[in-house]
């Protein structure tokens, strides 16, 4: 099934059949199926992709998608449409830290474009791209609301804010000596830069 749903995507039935949500997670998403009502349980889709993205290595593979299909009792093309469309969901392998760079209007009229250029340089591959060591993927994102302070970049829940290269220096090494993967879901992240 999950095959013919994901298209060209090779589909692991194995790798499938042993995921399973840590206890954690698994009483995470209970807790966000609780929050609707039965029938629309579908509702429940965006957290708990962003659940299963944390939980599975960053990003949600055909087996993740079609297992987050049966713990919503939905069918796995309902999953994959959702997840293919919103950009926060990662459809291919992605670094430990994700680094996504505000483009829009007043970051871009306060140097975004030069931090994008050093920040390729700095980690020697382009937008779009992942470092060699799995630990950074570096993505350009539209207004992520932080006008005031621009120019900025996402990190997972972290917002990175007034961005020079001295920063961008010592965000590298912050998040490299930490070396553990960031999610959506790091609320209690304590961000200090
Ligand atoms: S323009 Fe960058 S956060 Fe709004």
């Amino acid at each position: 099934m999950g095959a013919q749903v994901h298209g060209t995507q090779h589909f692991d039935a194995k790798k499938r059949a042993e995921l399973k949500f840590s206890d954690a997670a698994m009483e995470t998403v209970k807790d966000i199926i609780s929050r609707y009502p039965e029938k629309h349980i579908k509702s429940a889709l965006l957290p708990v992709l962003h659940v299963a993205q944390a939980e599975f290595g960053g990003w949600l593979s055909p087996e993740t998608m079609d297992y987050v299909a049966s713990v919503l009792k939905i069918k796995p093309i309902e999953v994959f449409e959702v997840a293919s469309f919103y950009t926060m969901y990662n459809l291919k392998p992605v670094g430990k830290c994700t680094f996504e760079v505000c483009q829009t209007s007043s970051c871009w009229l306060n140097g975004a474009e030069d931090i994008v250029k050093y920040i390729e340089k700095k980690l020697n591959i382009k937008v779009g791209e992942t470092t060699k060591d799995g630990m950074f993927t570096l993505k350009t994102a539209e207004c992520l609301g932080s006008c005031g302070t621009a120019p900025m970049l996402q990190c997972g829940a972290s917002y990175h804010e007034n961005l020079t290269y001295d920063k961008v220096d010592k965000l590298i090494e912050k998040y490299k000596s930490e070396n553990k993967l960031r999610s959506y879901t790091d609320l209690d992240y304590n961000n200090t830069l």
